[in-house]
């Protein structure tokens, strides 16, 4: 089975072509950060005509590349949601428009859904699996239990882990994208720990007994950090670096303290001789969080698994991949179905297809 993705749904234009070997045949990323980076952040009406203009460019290359014509396909699928409607709109009239005309079956694809099947183009990871989402807009706990299956176990009360390294990068002076450009940052600290004891930042729930995420404290202590020694806009690299590593730190552990709770939970749940935490979205690129998570993982007696970098943000492997593996279990989508700001992934197991 060879499947089509497309990934539109915020400021990466992704295509890309999979055979249901996990063969990879066709991969096309095009990056809009340049075009958002003087606005400091996604210009979402922006982001959509970007996508209008280059998604056709990207298709005709993606399919010159693995040698494949359309009629050679045996679906295709992209992002119905949850993301910048504008861009989810481009790229679903798009695939919809591609599955008409070559009678080919399609399916719209929840983004988040894509994030948490995209370790399995990797390797055949057995269902049930802990999984980590971490990205601009999420930051879940849930455990994958089948295909278009999935049960929540913790979510965030305010802002999304990629969120908060955004917003910090900004307080900081960083420009956009903030995560990577703040790990880079945090890269040129050179004592941790001396770093650590000047700018001390304490972990977001650290002795509540449930398992939650809250990072807006975090934020505004970054501030009230930042306020300290930022003089007429200017930061000493030094206090730049220091400031970014304690706080990515703190980021890393809040990140393991409440995944080992859901892995105490999953194991008494689910019982599998080979439990395995996947992290995946955005923030899943960071060294340290994997780090950090690689470590509580061999602990717990959890393999551990991360999507290559390429396949950690936005892309259209894997909602190549996330099509195919619903097409396999035989759902397609109708072609009125609807662009979704909002998706839930609890909501899927309702939805006959997607
Ligand atoms: O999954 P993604 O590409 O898009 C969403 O669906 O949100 O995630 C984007 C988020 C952004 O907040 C970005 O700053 C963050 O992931 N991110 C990182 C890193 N690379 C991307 N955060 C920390 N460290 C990174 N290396
Ligand atoms: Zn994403």
């Amino acid at each position: 089975m060879v499947v089509l993705g497309i990934e539109t749904s915020c400021d990466e234009t992704g295509v890309a072509i999979i055979r249901d070997d996990r063969t990879v045949l066709s991969h096309m990323l095009l990056s809009q950060i340049k075009d958002h980076t003087v606005f400091g952040g996604v210009v979402p009406e922006i982001a959509a005509r970007s996508h209008l203009t280059h998604l056709d460019t990207l298709i005709k290359a993606a399919l010159e590349q693995a040698h494949v014509k359309f009629e050679d396909l045996d679906g295709v699928a992209a992002t119905a949601g949850p993301g910048l409607i504008g861009g989810v709109m481009v790229g679903l009239m798009e695939a919809k428009a591609i599955a008409l005309v070559h009678d080919l079956p399609f399916v719209g694809v929840n983004h988040l859904e894509a994030h948490l099947l995209s370790p399995r183009l990797m390797k055949d990871i057995a269902f049930p699996y802990l999984v980590l989402l971490v990205s601009g807009g999420h930051t879940q706990l849930l455990v994958a239990e089948d295909i278009g299956q999935y049960r929540l176990l913790a979510t965030t009360r305010d802002d999304a882990v990629g969120e908060c390294f955004d917003k910090a990068a900004k307080i900081l002076g960083l420009p956009y994208p903030g995560g990577p450009n703040l790990e880079r940052a945090a890269l040129q600290c050179k004592d941790l720990a001396a770093a650590q004891k000047k700018f001390p930042f304490g972990i977001p729930l650290e002795h509540a007994p449930e398992i939650e995420f809250s990072f807006s404290g975090l934020k505004t202590s970054v501030r009230n950090t930042a306020d300290r020694v930022i003089k007429d806009g200017q930061i000493h690299q030094e206090d730049l670096s220091g400031i970014a590593a304690s706080f990515q730190s703190t980021l890393a552990k809040t990140m393991s303290l409440q995944t080992r709770k859901a892995m105490k939970l999953f194991t008494a749940t689910y019982k599998t001789p080979t439990p395995a935490l996947i992290v995946c979205g955005g923030v899943a690129a960071n060294a340290t969080i994997r780090q950090e998570l690689e470590q509580i993982s061999a602990a717990q007696g959890f393999s551990f698994l991360a999507p290559p970098l390429e396949y950690c943000t936005d892309n259209g492997a894997m909602v190549a991949w996330a099509g195919l593996e619903l097409l396999k279990a035989g759902k397609t989508s109708p072609l009125n179905i609807p662009a979704r700001p909002r998706w839930p992934l609890e909501t899927l197991k309702d939805q006959a297809a997607a």
